[in-house]
C-alpha cells in the first residue's frame, strides 16, 4: 500500500492543469455503450474508478481502451446484461449502468451495490423511479433482476435530488417511447454534461441544471466524439492548497461557473479570487479566517465532496467554523485524523464544530475515503514537520497524480 510523505510549510506557487472530471466520464462510459456505434471520450483522467469501469463495460461484451485521456469505447457487440459483481462491489457508481443496460439490453442483472466509506448508499430512488417507468424488478439474494420489455415513458417525481438516480433515469428512458419527466432531479455540473453528451449522440432531452429534466425517446443513439468537462471538485482541491498553504495557484481549464459555493466561501476567508473565460486564480491573503457557517446541500449550494479539504483549511483558520454535512451520514472520518495533526473539532452528530489553531504539525495519518484522503494531504501541505498519509490508493480513485502535481507548485510530497 503506497503512502505519501509530506513536509509541510512550503507556499504553492504555480498553474496546475485540472484534468477532466471523474463523476462525469463514469456516467458518459455508462451512455456510450447504449449506441452500437464507435464513441470517443477525451480529458479522461487515468483513476482507478476509471479502470474499473472500463473493465465492467469490457465484461458486458463492449470494446473499451484508454490511450492518453482518450477512450474509445465500442459497444456493438454487447452481448451481457448481468454487471460484474466483483467489480459492482469495487465501483458503486456501475449502479448507472442500470439504466444504459436497460436501453439497450431490455434486461439487467446488478448485486446489490454495497455501502462504501461514507453511508449505506441505497438505491430506492433508482428502483422507484425505475418501477415508475414500468419496469419489472425483483430484488433476490442480494441481486436486482430488471426486465424492461413493457418500459414506458411517464413522469417520476424524485424523493431526493439524487445525482445518481437522475442520471440512471436520464440514461432508461433515451430510448423509450414518449416523453418522459423528471421532477424534484439532481442539478449537479455532471447531469448537463451527460445532457450534452446524449443529446450528441442524437438523444432529445431537456433541463439538465435544472430539477425538471424532459427525455423524449429516439430510435437509437449514434457514435460522436466529446470532452469530459473539468473536475470541479480536484480545482477546489487544489484552489484549497493555495489557500492552506499561503500561496497562489492558477486552475487550468477550472469552470467557475461550477464552483460558485466553493469560491464565495473561500473568497470569506481573505483569499483573493479572480477568474477569465477558463482560468481561475486563486491568491492566500495571509492566515485565513473562518467561515462562521458551512452546509453541504444538493448543487447549486455547498458540495459535499468538498466538506473534507474546506474543514482542513477551517482547521487553520483564525476562528469557529459550524459545519454541517446534509448528504451523507458518515462522513466526517477524517476528523479522527485531523485532529492527531493537533485540529481542535467536535462533532454532534451531522455537524462539526472547528476552532482554528495557527497551524497543524505533522503526524502519521490514514486515508479513510477519497476526499478524507485529500483532505489529510492538504493539512500536512501546512503542518510544521512530517506527515505520512497512509492508504493513499483511496485517493488514487479521484486525484489524478496528485502528489506529482503538488510537487509542481513547490510542495515537498513524495509518494512511497
Ligand atoms: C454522486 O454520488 C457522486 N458520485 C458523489 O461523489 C457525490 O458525493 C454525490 O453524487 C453527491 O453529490 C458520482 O457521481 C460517481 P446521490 P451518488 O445519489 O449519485 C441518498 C466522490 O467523492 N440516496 O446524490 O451516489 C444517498 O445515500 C463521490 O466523488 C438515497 O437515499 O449521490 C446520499 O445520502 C462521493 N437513495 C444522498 O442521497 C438513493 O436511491 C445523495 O446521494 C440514492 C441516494
Amino acid at each position: 500500500m503506497s503512502e505519501f510523505l509530506i513536509n509541510g510549510g512550503k507556499s504553492l506557487y504555480g498553474e496546475v492543469e485540472i484534468h477532466g472530471a471523474k463523476n462525469t466520464v463514469l456516467p458518459l462510459f455508462a451512455a456510450a455503450i447504449i449506441s452500437a456505434e464507435k464513441v470517443e471520450i477525451t480529458n479522461v483522467p487515468l483513476l482507478t474508478d476509471v479502470k474499473n469501469m472500463i473493465k465492467i463495460i469490457q465484461k458486458l461484451g463492449a470494446k473499451a481502451e484508454m490511450v492518453g485521456d482518450k477512450v474509445t469505447i465500442d459497444a456493438s457487440r454487447l452481448y451481457s446484461c448481468e454487471i460484474p459483481n466483483e467489480l459492482a462491489k469495487e465501483l458503486r457508481s456501475s449502479v448507472f449502468l442500470l439504466g444504459s443496460v436497460l436501453s439497450r439490453k431490455k434486461c439487467a442483472k446488478v448485486a446489490y451495490p454495497g455501502g462504501c466509506d461514507i453511508g449505506l448508499r441505497p438505491i430506492d430512488i433508482h428502483i422507484k423511479g425505475l418501477r415508475d417507468l414500468n419496469v419489472k424488478i425483483e430484488e433476490s439474494c442480494g441481486y436486482i433482476y430488471c426486465d424492461a420489455t413493457d418500459m414506458q415513458s411517464g413522469d417520476v417525481i424524485l424523493d431526493y435530488p439524487s445525482v445518481g438516480a437522475t442520471e440512471n433515469l436520464m440514461l432508461a428512458a433515451v430510448l423509450t417511447e414518449g416523453t418522459t419527466v423528471l421532477h424534484n432531479a439532481a442539478c449537479e455540473p455532471e447531469i448537463v454534461d451527460l445532457q450534452n453528451f446524449l443529446n450528441k449522440m442524437g438523444a432529445k432531452i431537456s433541463g439538465a441544471g435544472t430539477s425538471t429534466v424532459r427525455i423524449t425517446g429516439v430510435e437509437s443513439l449514434k457514435g460522436t466524439t466529446y470532452r469530459a468537462m473539468p473536475d470541479r471538485i480536484v480545482a477546489g482541491t487544489y484552489a484549497i492548497a493555495a489557500a492552506i498553504t499561503g500561496g497562489e495557484i492558477i486552475l487550468k481549464g477550472a469552470k467557475h461557473g461550477d464552483m460558485r459555493a466553493l469560491l464565495s466561501k473561500l473568497a470569506k476567508t481573505s483569499c483573493i479570487i479572480t477568474q477569465n473565460s477558463d482560468n481561475i486564480h486563486i491568491k492566500a491573503n495571509g492566515r485565513p479566517t473562518a467561515v462562521q457557517r458551512i452546509t453541504t446541500q444538493p448543487h447549486p449550494g455547498f458540495p459535499t465532496d468538498l466538506q473534507a479539504p474546506m474543514m482542513a483549511l477551517q482547521t487553520v483558520s483564525d476562528g469557529i467554523c459550524v459545519f454541517t454535512e446534509n448528504i451523507f451520514e458518515n462522513r466526517f472520518r477524517h476528523v479522527t485524523e485531523l485532529t492527531k495533526m493537533g485540529a481542535d473539532i467536535i462533532i454532534n452528530g451531522r455537524t462539526a464544530v472547528i476552532k482554528g489553531v495557527e497551524r497543524l504539525h505533522g503526524a502519521e495519518v490514514y486515508a479513510q475515503d477519497l476526499r478524507g484522503g485529500a483532505a489529510l494531504v492538504l493539512a500536512g501541505l501546512n503542518a510544521y514537520g512530517t506527515t505520512v498519509v497512509k492508504d493513499v490508493y483511496h485517493i488514487d480513485r479521484g486525484y489524478e497524480n496528485m502528489e506529482i502535481i503538488l510537487r509542481s507548485v513547490g510542495a515537498d510530497i513524495i509518494r512511497r
